[in-house]
């Protein structure tokens, strides 16, 4: 006897979180980052139709229940349906959803488990557009959901995700440029085991900083070294350090994989770390004596914290054979959808 079936398709979206090898704050200033797509990712499954988007999730509790058209997302109960009720208002979804959300990206830890969340859920509801497109709607969705500035890097690498490269990103021009990840690199991730705190203000703050920056010496990624250091207040001149050295550090880190050059990528994540620390100040104690650890094992090329900061995890780039107490990330494709 043949199954019965529904006659409803059933959708599969899936969307990878990232690490950010390089490229710290730079993104909301139109600067360069070099993010990765890995091979954890977040998978939305289920049917579409009825009024309702309801979805449940494996790892956390409660359901999301989004009567359409949406209300306010920001209002929504559990907090993590935010995002999704963010991106159903940004698609102005009209019909439905009904299913479930699983996840193997580390929730809060700095690897995008929110944007993997978004990119997935737009292509859920069906969404289709150039990956930039996808990102660009899920950045809006995440702005009206948590209040949160952020820039563009995390959807744009989730979306747009190459399998065995890190993805150059000008956040200017929003152009991206695969960049091979040589063989020999290994990428560790490290929970620092402190969730991050303060990421919401501390974000904002910083944001605020640097715009009151340009301001006064324009263009962050691309201003006057000797402006920046006759900026009299000390926060803004530090801010703006930051983000212009970060975007050098981004090219140099780029040609370096190139070169195959891992020591040279390696150094440039020890300053990058070390300008997030006393420049940007989005760094904690916690992280910087786990960068420490790390850069000390034998092996170990370099490490920094990576996302917003405030806690989190730590990047590590690593030779062969080396075992860290993390996971090892690959570069991995970005996201897609089947309905079958
Ligand atoms: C968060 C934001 C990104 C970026 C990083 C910091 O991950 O979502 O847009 O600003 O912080 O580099």
């Amino acid at each position: 006897m043949s199954a019965i079936r529904s006659g409803t398709a059933r959708v599969t979206a899936v969307a990878p979180g990232r690490v950010n090898l390089i490229g710290e704050h730079t993104d909301y200033m139109g600067g360069l980052v070099l993010p990765m797509a890995v091979h954890l990712s977040t998978t939305v499954t289920g049917t579409r139709g009825g009024r309702v988007i309801e979805l449940r999730s494996a790892q956390l509790d409660g359901v999301v229940r989004i009567p359409l058209p949406v209300g306010d997302a920001a209002a929504v109960d559990p907090a993590w349906g935010r995002y999704v009720a963010g991106v159903a208002a940004e698609l102005g979804t009209s019909t439905g959803f009904s299913g479930t959300v699983d996840s193997t990206v580390p929730l809060g830890s700095g690897l995008s488990s929110s944007a993997a969340l978004e990119v997935a859920t737009a292509l859920a509801l069906g969404m289709t557009g150039t990956p930039l497109e996808v990102a660009l709607a899920c950045q809006r969705a995440e702005h009206a959901a948590t209040g949160v500035p952020c820039g563009i890097m995390d959807q744009l690498c989730s979306a747009a995700g190459v399998e065995g490269h890190a993805l150059l990103i000008d956040c200017a021009t929003l152009d991206v440029t695969p960049v091979p990840v040589p063989d020999d690199a290994h990428i560790w991730v490290v929970d620092s085991g402190r969730p991050r705190r303060l990421v919401e203000s501390g974000y904002a703050a910083r944001r605020a900083a640097c715009e009151a920056a340009v301001d006064l010496v324009g263009p962050l990624p691309y201003a006057d070294m000797a402006d920046i250091e006759d900026i009299a207040d000390p926060v803004l001149r530090s801010r703006a350090r930051h983000v212009r050295t970060e975007c050098d550090r981004v090219r140099g880190f780029a040609a370096a994989l190139h070169a195959d050059d891992l020591v040279r990528a390696g150094q440039l994540m020890v300053a990058s770390h070390t300008s997030l620390r006393d420049d940007f100040e989005v760094s904690t104690p916690v992280l910087d004596a786990l960068v420490e650890e790390l850069c000390s094992v034998t092996g170990v090329h370099g490490a920094r914290l990576t996302g917003a900061g405030f806690g989190g995890c730590v990047v590590a780039l690593a030779g062969p054979g080396v075992e860290l107490p993390g996971w090892e990330v690959r570069p991995a494709a970005g996201a897609s959808v089947t309905v079958t």
